[in-house]
């Protein structure tokens, strides 16, 4: 399939979100499952990760590195992740969600979000997208930024979201998130 990409600038700095499995650095998603804000993964054997990369539509971020390579065009830094365990089609499950501390709270996050929405309002025949969640503060965020609805409380405290194609596209006008840099 196709990778997509969208571009953002925000105070100066460039952005990349892409779905290439090619950018994606190994390195970066494991120190990212070793952080403790993404208490329900860890770092896994490179073999398990290429493994679940190759079976997963993940979302890099990506900054732009302020040196040009002039010429193999623009380098990216990874800086955040989102994945979608998908068949394309009918299901997505959103999981792994995460910005690096130094880059939140400047609207990446739902920028973020913004793009796994325009890919799984995407799939021609979607039944349902599902998360599952802890705290209040991401309940709230998935229902503002995605339209989706707890389902299930689970007893060890996290929360089933679901959505259907028609919840997420209700969540305000689509956002453009591919203006080129
Ligand atoms: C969740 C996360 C990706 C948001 O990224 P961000 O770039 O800071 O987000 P933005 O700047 O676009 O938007 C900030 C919004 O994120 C929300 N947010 C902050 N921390 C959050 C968290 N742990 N879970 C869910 N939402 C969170 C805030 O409520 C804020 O919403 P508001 O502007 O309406 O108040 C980032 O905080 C993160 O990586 N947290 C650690 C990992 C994590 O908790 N992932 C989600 C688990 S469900």
């Amino acid at each position: 399939m196709a990778s997509r990409d969208w571009y953002r600038s925000f105070a100066d700095k460039k952005y990349l979100i892409s779905t290439s499995r090619t950018l994606l650095s190994h390195d970066f998603i494991q120190t990212a499952f070793e952080d403790a804000a993404m208490y329900w993964a860890k770092a896994m054997s490179p073999s398990s990760l290429r493994l679940m990369l190759d079976n997963s539509c993940t979302l890099g971020l990506y900054i732009q590195d302020k040196r040009e390579d002039s010429e193999s065009g623009p380098a990216f830094t990874q800086i955040g992740i989102a994945r979608i365990i998908t068949d394309y089609v009918t299901f997505a499950y959103l999981t792994d969600v995460y910005i690096q501390a130094d880059c939140r709270d400047l609207g990446l996050g739902k920028w973020l979000i913004a793009c796994c929405k325009e890919m799984v309002e995407d799939m021609p025949e979607l039944r349902r997208v599902l998360l599952l969640t802890g705290s209040e503060q991401a309940k709230r965020f998935y229902k503002e930024q995605l339209g989706m609805n707890v389902v299930e409380q689970c007893a060890d405290g996290l929360v089933v979201m679901s959505g259907r194609k028609a919840d997420l596209q209700a969540v305000g006008r689509k956002e453009k998130t591919s203006d080129p840099v």
